[in-house]
């Protein structure tokens, strides 16, 4: 570009500006049609979002200049002004600044991951392109949304071959065909061998027995079967908070029982989700509805795959654990129980599976019961045989207990309260990351959980119920969705699932559950179980050895867990040290006052384990406790 086709101001007029924007344009790749595919080149229509993807390469690492980057074949440099006109869509210099230092950091912090061959499209034929474009990705990634990346993810659906990228024009910043490959040899995975596949099994994972990955060959669920054994350190990569520094030190990560950290499939599905498939789902005939709605109905399909239900009509999406147990307590609950019915439900309950029973009682005049605990934690089944009666309408606990880590006996109990006629709901919140949760084998009726404890997004969870005792239940909730026909005089429902999904429900987080639910298939969660069982014997060894430490909760069935107090130290003092040692732990009630209290205490810090934890991880815990108790202060940064 010549000087003399810029304005005082240093910018080029609006003409010259479509003239660069529309010879960008026919320089990129095109798909097979000779057409841009839409989905791939969201920026058409704003051209701003082509400008990082203009810059050479190494452009982030330079001190940013008044220069634009624009590449050679459009001329030496588009001069930048912050005088840019308001409705051009250039961005500030301030701005750039911004979308820049992302992207710095990131090349200095994230490394390329194996886990970048695990994306969300798990059909053998997309796994490469889709490393490729997770590559592509992390070239460009850092630049906040919506900038449009043209490279990443073009579905081979969406008519295009995926990258031509041989066509890309020179200086655009876009890897080349030798690149991409190069960017593709294992070494670049972090492995020094090529990732042992299985057949079409994805990369670096052993193929689990009894896993069952859509779009993979199926091989069933199958309950018992060993699993192999997983790379904890490719795991890791796979999460990039983990590389997170908190207080001068590395994360370690070990409150998982509040929530879990998420790996880059399920960032990347939210991401494609809402670039490419993003509408309200059923109700209109278009083409993003249709997508959005196979989303979000092929991860209910995953859910039901994951819970072993019979059906997918068997699976209510709704906000997380506590919103599914009060939808049973405010429609089965309401419309079932009278005066003098009986609920019972276990000391090691959570606010959410004691409170909507509480309320339920209140209301209906029925009355709520409680299984003791001994003094490991774990249920005392003789004393809940003597609670059961034929008063008994309703059973309701917890699988794995989130102040403990108890794992109940959760088929005797449910068989026990089946014998009396009594229904039953388990609360599976804490269950999910650890155990296989089978509702078909376990035979409960209900079963909740939390998306973002297995891996997912918040404010999605789900409320499996059998079949026919959803459809006999009146809904909760009124509204869209949720009905067949409406007059002013009667309203006639939807069978379930979506009788009880009124309104426009979590629809990407939906679907950001079921890329975590792949990816713990493709983990395989008997293997996550094993692994996780040897680390909290030692990390229960390890802790057990600091004088002045009280685990509190000592079954011998536990998942996860290690609560505990210290003599000496409040327990909010202890969560407060650790923090500033770079360690996340919960410290506090939990949310489950009476089983602590059951133990004589009010409060204890809780480490909490999920897979992607290591022994480092529990040695940093420890070596930290052991400072804290003896009074030392933290080594430094
Ligand atoms: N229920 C979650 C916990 O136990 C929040 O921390």
């Amino acid at each position: 570009m010549h000087t003399s086709e810029l304005s005082d101001a240093g910018l080029p007029d609006v003409d010259i500006l479509t003239r660069m924007v529309n010879q960008l344009f026919s320089a990129l790749p095109s798909s097979a049609s000779g057409e841009l595919p839409s989905a791939a080149l969201p920026g058409v229509q704003a051209p701003v979002g082509l400008l990082p993807g203009g810059f050479p390469a190494g452009a982030p690492d330079a001190p940013i200049s008044a220069t634009l980057a624009v590449p050679e074949s459009f001329g030496s440099g588009l001069p930048l002004s912050e005088a840019a006109p308001q409705g051009f869509g250039l961005p500030t210099e301030a701005q750039l600044q911004e979308r820049i230092a992302p992207r710095a950091a990131l090349q200095q912090t994230a490394p390329l991951t194996a886990g970048a061959a695990l994306f969300y499209f798990l059909e053998p034929e997309r796994v490469a392109e889709q490393a490729v474009s997770s590559v592509v990705q992390s070239k460009f990634s850092g630049f906040p949304s919506p900038v449009p990346n043209p490279l990443a993810v073009v579905p081979s659906s969406h008519g295009s071959d995926f990258l031509k990228v041989g066509a890309a024009p020179a200086g655009f910043g876009l890897p080349s065909d030798s690149e991409l490959l190069a960017l593709l040899t294992p070494s670049q995975f972090g492995m020094s061998a090529a990732p042992q596949r299985s057949g079409n099994a994805p990369f670096y994972f052993l193929r689990q027995p009894g896993v069952q990955v859509p779009g993979w060959p199926a091989s069933g669920l199958q309950s018992g079967t060993g699993a192999a054994a997983f790379d904890i350190n490719l795991v890791r990569r796979d999460f990039p908070i983990l590389q997170e520094r908190v207080n001068g030190r590395q994360l370690v990560w070990l409150d998982n029982a509040a929530t879990t950290q998420k790996p880059n499939c399920v960032i990347e599905r939210l991401k494609y989700f809402y670039q490419h498939e993003n509408s309200n789902i059923h109700r209109a005939a278009h083409e993003l509805a249709a997508r959005a709605t196979d989303a979000y109905e092929g991860a209910r399909e995953k859910v039901r795959g994951f819970l072993n239900a019979a059906s997918a009509n068997e699976i209510v999406f709704v906000r997380g654990a506590t919103e599914a147990i009060n939808l049973v307590a405010q429609s089965w609950g309401r419309q079932y129980l009278g005066k003098d019915d009986e609920i019972i439900i276990s000391w090691l309950e959570h606010h959410a599976n004691i409170v909507p029973w509480q309320q339920l009682c209140a209301e209906k005049g029925a009355k709520l019961k409680v299984i003791p605990v001994d003094d490991n934690g774990q249920i005392v089944l003789d004393e809940y045989a003597k609670l059961l009666s034929p008063k008994t309408r309703l059973v309701s606990f917890t699988q794995v207990s989130n102040a403990l880590g108890t794992i109940t006996p959760a088929k005797k109990i449910i068989d026990m309260a089946h014998d009396v006629g009594a229904k039953v709901l388990v609360d599976g919140a804490q269950a999910v990351s650890h155990l296989r949760a089978d509702v078909q084998y376990l035979d409960c009726d209900w079963y909740a959980f939390s998306g973002h404890k297995v891996f997912g997004p918040t404010g999605i969870g789900v409320l499996y119920g059998k079949e026919a005792l959803l459809n006999e239940t009146q809904p909760w909730q009124g509204g869209g969705n949720m009905i067949k026909d409406v007059t002013f005089e009667h309203t006639q429902y939807h069978q379930a699932p979506g009788r009880f999904e009124a309104g426009t429900g979590n629809i990407a987080d939906a679907v950001g559950l079921g890329a975590a639910i792949d990816y713990v298939n493709c983990i395989g969660i008997d293997a996550i179980n094993q692994y996780e069982h040897q680390l909290l014997l030692y990390a229960t060894g390890l802790l057990k050895t600091i004088p002045g430490l009280r685990l509190i909760g000592t079954a011998p069935d536990k998942a996860s867990v290690l609560s505990f107090v210290l003599e000496g130290f409040k327990t909010e003092e202890v969560g407060a040290a650790l923090s500033r040692d770079g360690i996340a732990v919960r410290s506090g009630h939990h949310c489950a006052q009476p089983i602590l209290r059951r133990f004589g205490v009010e409060s204890s810090v809780r480490p909490s384990l999920a897979f992607y934890n290591n022994c480092a991880d529990v040695d940093a815990l420890v070596s930290s406790v052991r400072r804290i108790k003896s009074g030392r202060n933290s080594a430094p940064h």
